[in-house]
Formats: C-alpha cells, sequence, structure tokens
C-alpha cells in the first residue's frame, strides 16, 4: 500500500532551509494541541515537532512538561493521570482565554489531522524511557502506532535518550530517528549519529558551532538545530549552513526561502 503521507527521505532534497515548528505553532497557539498543529499545516511548515508521555494508563500523551501545571489546568505529574483524566483537563486557556476547552491530544488524533500534509517529528521524553523494556515501552507503542498508521515513511521519533533511539533502530520497520544533542560540542557525535544511522542530528541552537555542523555534514547528516525563536538566531543558524531550524514561529523563516 502506498503510503500517502509526506515523507521524510524527501526532506533531504529541500533547497531551502526547512522549517519545523516547535511543539505545533507554539509563537502565537497554545504548544501541542490540535489547533497549534492546525496552525502549523496552514502555515506551511515541513515537519511538525511534538513531545510525548505516557499516562498512568500507559497511553501516548501529546505533552512536553512531566508536570500538569504549566499548560493545563491539572496538578502533579502526567503519570499519575489516566487518559481519561488528562482529556477532560483545559490545554489552552493557559495560553489565552481564546483557546479554552482545547485538550491534550492522544498520539492516536495527531495521524489523523497530519496525514497527506505534513511529515511528523515525535520527541519521545527522556523521563519516558524505562531501562528495562517492558512490552508496552513508549517507543514500541509509537512504532506499532506509526506503523499501523501506514506513516513509516513520515514520521522521523527523536529523543535526547539516544538509548531509546537504539531500540527503535533495532525494531523491525522502523521509522527514521533523529539524535537531539542539549550540548553538541561533546566529542564524537558525528560517529555517534552515523552508528545510529540517524537521519538527521537536532542540537541546541546555543551551544551548536559551525565546525559541528561541517563535522555533521561530512558523514552525510543534515542538521536542524532547536529552537531558534528569534530572527537573529534563525540568520546565525542559517551562517553556519544548517538544513533549517526548529522554530516556535514558522514565519520567522520568511525571506530565508523557508
Ligand atoms: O525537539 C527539539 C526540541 O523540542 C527539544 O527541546 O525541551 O523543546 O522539547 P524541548
Ligand atoms: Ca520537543
Amino acid at each position: 500500500m502506498n503510503d500517502p503521507h509526506p515523507r521524510i527521505s524527501d526532506l533531504k532534497m529541500s533547497p531551502r532551509p526547512l522549517v519545523i515548528a516547535h511543539r505545533g505553532y507554539r509563537a502565537k497557539y497554545p504548544e501541542n494541541t490540535l489547533i497549534a498543529f492546525q496552525a502549523a499545516i496552514d502555515a506551511g511548515v515541513d515537519m511538525i515537532e511534538l513531545d510525548v508521555l505516557l499516562s498512568k494508563d500507559r497511553k501516548l500523551v501529546v505533552i512536553h512538561d512531566a508536570n500538569l501545571e504549566r499548560t493545563t489546568n491539572g496538578h502533579g505529574e502526567v503519570g499519575n493521570h489516566t487518559m481519561a483524566e488528562l482529556k477532560k483537563l483545559d490545554a489552552g486557556r493557559w495560553f489565552d482565554p481564546r483557546f479554552a476547552g482545547e485538550r491534550l491530544p492522544t498520539i492516536e488524533e495527531v495521524p489523523d489531522q497530519a496525514k497527506g500534509k505534513v511529515p511528523l517529528n515525535i520527541e519521545i521524553k527522556r523521563s519516558a524511557y524505562e531501562p528495562n523494556s517492558p512490552p508496552d515501552a513508549i517507543e514500541t507503542q509509537l512504532v506499532h502506532l506509526v506503523r499501523r498508521e501506514n506513516m513509516t515513511e513520515s514520521v522521523l521519533i527523536s529523543s535526547f535518550e539516544w538509548r531509546v533511539l537504539e531500540n527503535i533502530r533495532a525494531m523491525e520497520g522502523a521509522p527514521s530517528v533523529a539524535a537531539l544533542s542539549r550540548y553538541p560540542d561533546a566529542d564524537g557525535h558525528a560517529a555517534a549519529c552515523r552508528k545510529l544511522k540517524a537521519f538527521s542530528w537536532h542540537p541546541s541552537y546555543l551551544e551548536l558551532r559551525e565546525d559541528h555542523v561541517r563535522e555533521m555534514h561530512e558523514v552525510g547528516i543534515p542538521v536542524f538545530p532547536y529552537n531558534a525563536d528569534t530572527r537573529e538566531d534563525v540568520e546565525r543558524m542559517l551562517a553556519m549552513h544548517a538544513d533549517g531550524v526548529i522554530t516556535s514561529d514558522p514565519l520567522l523563516l520568511r525571506g530565508f526561502g523557508g
């Protein structure tokens, strides 16, 4: 069956810097919600980045923080609430009363919205990693969902926890992976990404240097720094020859061919 979704591999062909919407169109919409993802699609981004964690009943919920306080009207840890409980929370009002009633998406809702329109970069948060690799580990559930949705070619899974990415690489028919680095000056990242067969490398924009980008390019791996959220930061990343940026405001790439 043909995958009707835009392909991750096509992103390497882009003649212009790629625009990856950080948690959706986060600058103007409540992060990691369906309305933020729709706004990013409408803005014509090349990929949408989003975060996933496990609920108490081990379902995948789209949220960045391990705690509910900042982006919902709930309290306590995400992992102490069932998905039914999480679904009752308001995930929009904190940002602006106009978005009251927006809910935390389940991971299953995102492909419904994005399929055929935009590839997804799904970040598995480090705190969701379980070293004992239970049968329903977050990475295993996610890969199964991607396969069920026929989106293997159109999802890029990233994580700061590279053991999650190694587990994914070991699964049959797994989607591509991207390595996140908070401290890109650490030695050997290019070799490690190559060993991992990472599609791309996503370093922090704060620490990135031009020689890091060059080393990654020498092993054929594109570089998408996170999160360049000002025009100045976007310019700095592109001057280093980054292949695109993960940004909360896709319109910052205007004028760069983005
Ligand atoms: O995936 C890039 C970026 O989102 C990583 O940092 O904290 O925004 O999830 P964070
Ligand atoms: Ca993220």
